[in-house]
């Protein structure tokens, strides 16, 4: 191949698949999310190995001025009647924001800002949510397929997962059939 080009990434549109690159991987079980969903009872019962998210990000710099690049795949489920969800984070960095673009399913980002706001946008193939700063993120896959979502963040964002603790103030929930949102003050 002529020296002057670079094999870049692939992403596959419908699924979300990286391909021709170094991918770092890390699978969420049930087990590492304990204290996440409502139902502590509903969440004993299940194995906890199952796979609840996985997200793969390309292997690149993580400079100062970098971004990162990932897919983030969120499996269909419940815990009770509670939709399966990512554990959801602010960044370390307060003030760095993100980009999400929905590929693949049916879900809601869950965005939070630090005075307990809490607002829900659809995801869905094509969709793109602007994470400002100061604004913690969760994603919510309340359809029947694999959520997966692409995301784009400054390499010095960082994730701060104790921030949160509980705190988001809106669970999503199936109730007859239907999706519902409920919220806790
Ligand atoms: O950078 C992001 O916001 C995503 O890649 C998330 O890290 C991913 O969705 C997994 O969620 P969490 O980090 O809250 O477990
Ligand atoms: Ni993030």
């Amino acid at each position: 191949m002529d020296p002057f080009f670079k094999q870049p990434s692939l992403v596959d549109w419908l699924t979300g698949a990286f391909t021709h690159h170094p991918l770092l991987r890390k699978s969420t079980t049930t087990a590492d999310l304990a204290e996440i969903f409502a139902d502590g009872a509903a969440w004993q019962n299940m194995d906890p190995k199952q796979v609840i998210y996985t997200v793969e990000v390309l292997d690149t710099s993580a400079a100062e001025g970098a971004l990162f690049t990932g897919v983030t795949h969120l499996n269909p489920g419940k815990v009770g009647d509670e939709f399966f969800m990512t554990r959801g984070h602010y960044h370390a960095r307060r003030e760095q924001g993100e980009v999400y673009f929905g590929l693949r399913g049916k879900g809601l980002l869950l965005l939070q800002n630090e005075e307990g706001g809490a607002t829900l946008e659809t995801v869905s193939p094509g969709s793109v949510h602007i994470i400002p700063g100061f604004t913690a993120h969760r994603l919510i896959n309340t359809g029947a397929d694999i959520l997966s979502a692409l995301a784009v963040w400054p390499a010095i964002a960082g994730h701060d997962y104790a921030a949160l603790g509980q705190g988001f103030s809106l669970r999503v929930k199936e109730i007859d059939h239907q999706v519902k949102v409920i919220r806790y003050d």
